[in-house]
């Protein structure tokens, strides 16, 4: 791992308890704050996926973030996909369960049929999240190229059901 790459990794807080007893909350908030480490984490987030994406998809919220930043590093477009009641035309819906209670996304309807979709979220814990994202998007006829985290927690297994996802840092 590069310098700057661990630096960016010594920079996710740990906070016991938050937001329920029992559950290890990592914060990406001090990480994004540095710009050095932000653009190291980006960059690497992307690599393995050079040229093979033609719009980068955010998870609500903190994927938003990483997607806003990866669009403007790349030139692609990007596709919020948001928590459920936030859009005015969603163009599809996806329940899952999460570490802590469940939740549904939701997409707006921008996809092109064929379209190549690199996923990005801060975390990958059970991995519901993400692979709510990846039907959401083959549900449009749109393909996922990838998905990519800052952080995976191992022990929550997210990629049994998430798949093959590109981790920065695990926990
Ligand atoms: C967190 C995190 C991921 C998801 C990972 O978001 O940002 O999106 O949980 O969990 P999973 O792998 O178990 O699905 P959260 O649902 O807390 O929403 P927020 O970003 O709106 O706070
Ligand atoms: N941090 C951010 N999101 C999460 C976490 C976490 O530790 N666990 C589940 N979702």
């Amino acid at each position: 791992m590069t310098n700057a790459l661990a630096r960016a990794e010594s920079l996710i807080a740990v906070t016991p308890d938050y937001p329920e007893p029992g559950v290890l909350f990592r914060d990406i908030s001090p990480l994004l704050a540095d710009g050095p480490a932000l653009r190291a984490v980006a960059d690497e987030l992307i690599r393995p996926f050079d040229g093979a994406f033609d719009i980068v998809g955010g998870i609500e919220a903190r994927g938003f973030l990483l997607a806003g930043y990866v669009s403007a590093l790349t030139g692609v477009g990007m596709l919020p996909i948001r928590k459920a009641g936030k859009l005015p035309r969603p163009a599809a819906a996806v329940s899952y369960a999460l570490e802590y209670g469940t939740a549904t996304i939701e997409g707006p309807d921008v996809l092109a049929p064929g379209q190549r979709v690199l996923l990005l979220d801060d975390v990958l814990a059970t991995g519901g999240t993400l692979t709510a994202a990846q039907e959401l998007v083959r549900e449009r006829g749109a393909v996922v190229a990838g998905a990519a985290v800052v952080l995976e927690l191992e022990g929550l297994r997210g990629r049994e059901p998430a798949g093959d996802v590109h981790t920065v840092f695990t926990a």
